[in-house]
């Protein structure tokens, strides 16, 4: 992993990354914001040791991208493999994760090696940990601790070497208060934790991020890389992105293709012009109605009314 400069901004990129098999958005780690500065300190420490890691962060907000780059820096040989526990079907999950053993069911001639068995040697990254049935957590912990695992339907354990990476965007700490996640595990977890602050709390992030996309896509699509207005710059900076980094790259991909190749306006963002006091007003009333107690709806509404009432006065 080497520290490049791009677009005047420090970029943390994978040196093989035209060989990788990774899409081309996990290239690189955008890092400008000083909370983003902090959390590559915190990574770089945390990367070559072998403590499990718990990445903490809302949906889109770069979670796998963050595993992927402490896997490369840790220097571990063997492979990254990511799993998300919400797409394994219960049923199936201990094998899915700890493999099979040749015989262990009807239709099992051969044995698997299962996702663990997988990253032998590597980084296991469990997407929402907190998805993971009770059963296989426990089972999970025992094979981090031992570093062996049994296979189901296997008589013996086989000895494995897995640095876990796991990943939530729940409060797991409330998960183990109303007993939905293992305490032990938890605390087996948290040795290594890194937050990861949602993308509006890190605004210094959002430009460079966007120009980032830009460059990408323009270079994908071989288009022209247009410049990014001033008023979209603030609208940019002035959203709130409930889908954190992922709905930022959607938004610019298809600025991209909607603009006309040498500015991007904000017209073409089709986000709500957050400079407009219209729209602040809009959103205000939209959290009002969202979060509101049944007593303070009634005072809103009386504060519609006013409001209204005025509008139809005031001369036009
Ligand atoms: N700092 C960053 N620099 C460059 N690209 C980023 C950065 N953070 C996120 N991305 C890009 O944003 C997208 C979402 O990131 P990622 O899939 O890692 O998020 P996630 O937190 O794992 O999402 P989910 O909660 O849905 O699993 C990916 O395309 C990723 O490459
Ligand atoms: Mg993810």
């Amino acid at each position: 992993m080497s520290l490049h400069e791009t677009f005047g901004q420090p970029l943390l990129t994978f040196p093989d990354a035209e060989k990788s098999p990774l899409s081309i958005r996990a290239k690189a780690l955008v890092f400008v914001d000083p909370r983003s500065r902090q959390l590559r300190e915190e990574l770089e420490q945390l990367a070559p040791r072998s403590l499990p890691v718990l990445i903490r962060g809302e949906t889109g907000s770069g979670k796998e991208l963050l595993a992927r780059h402490i896997h490369r820096a840790s220097d571990r040989g063997g492979l990254f493999v990511s799993v998300n526990c919400g797409a394994i079907s219960p049923t199936y999950a201990d094998a899915e994760l700890f493999g099979y053993a040749a015989g262990a069911h009807s239709s099992s001639a051969s044995s698997r090696a299962g996702w663990f068995g997988s990253a032998n040697g590597g980084t296991l990254y469990l997407d929402e940990i907190g998805d993971l049935p009770l059963p296989i957590q426990i089972k999970l912990l025992a094979a981090l601790e031992n570093h062996e695992v049994t296979r189901v339907g296997a008589q013996q354990p086989s000895p494995v070497d897995v640095r876990l990476v796991a990943a939530t965007s729940i409060d797991l700490a409330q998960a183990v208060a109303v007993g939905k996640f293992n305490e032990r595990l938890y605390h087996y977890l948290s040795e290594g934790r890194l937050d990861l602050p949602a993308l509006r709390e890190r605004v210094g992030d959002i430009l460079s991020l966007a120009e980032y996309f830009l460059g990408i896509y323009s270079q994908r699509l071989s288009l022209p890389v247009p410049l990014i207005s001033e008023a979209a710059q603030q609208v940019l900076e002035r959203h709130s992105w409930p889908g954190n980094t992922r709905e930022l790259e959607n938004v610019i991909h298809f600025a991209l293709l909607v603009s006309s190749g040498d500015e991007i306006l904000p017209e073409h963002l089709n986000l709500p012009d957050s400079t407009n006091p219209l729209t602040q007003i809009e959103q205000q009333v939209e959290q009002l109605l969202a979060f509101a107690r049944p007593g303070q709806l009634s005072e809103l509404q009386r504060l519609l009314e006013r409001l209204s009432q005025r509008v139809s006065q005031a001369p036009r």
